[in-house]
């Protein structure tokens, strides 16, 4: 049972479920050709180490963080995420997204900001802030 079933405006369906371990690596292809790109993402470099990476995900689901992934025909085309910090800024978490090219401009990154605004509200967490390339941005209060 997934999480949630989306309509894209292509009249395609995309699937969002939870982040699992053994699906890291084509979660890694796919934010990787978002990063290929150069012009978006914070990160300059492609991930390469699996490992490193399987680390994070023990270390974020510990920690919190709650990770979608969107699949259309069975592919990883995309993904959004929260991290909550710690502590006194435990209201506070970081929101990430990227949709990968060719599925943008769907309607996808709109719903997937949205359910997350919801998770976020769920979990008691009241702001939202996001690392761009240039800057770090906060999303106004969730009310
Ligand atoms: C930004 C992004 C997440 C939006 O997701 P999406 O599925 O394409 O978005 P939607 O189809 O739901 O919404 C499209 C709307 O966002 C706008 N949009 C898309 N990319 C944008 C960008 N880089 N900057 C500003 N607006 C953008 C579109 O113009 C459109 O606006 P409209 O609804 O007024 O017509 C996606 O395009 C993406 O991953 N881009 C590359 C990586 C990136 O920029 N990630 C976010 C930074 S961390």
């Amino acid at each position: 049972m997934v999480y949630k079933t989306v309509r894209l405006t292509d009249g395609r369906t995309a699937m969002l479920d939870w982040l699992r371990e053994d699906e890291l690596s084509e979660v890694v292809e796919a934010l990787n050709s978002v990063i290929r790109e150069g012009k978006y993402l914070f990160m300059n470099n492609e991930i390469t180490d699996i490992e490193e990476e399987r680390r994070w995900f023990e270390r974020g689901t510990k920690e919190g963080m709650r990770y979608l992934v969107a699949r259309v025909e069975g592919r990883v085309v995309g993904g959004a995420s929260i991290h909550p910090h710690t502590d006194k800024r435990a209201h506070v978490a970081e929101f990430g997204i990227y949709i990968r090219d060719g599925y943008r401009n769907l309607g996808l990154g709109t719903t997937l900001t949205k359910t997350f605004i919801e998770i976020a509200k769920k979990h008691g967490l009241e702001i939202l802030g996001a690392t761009f390339k240039v800057a770090h941005t906060w999303f106004p209060p969730l009310r």
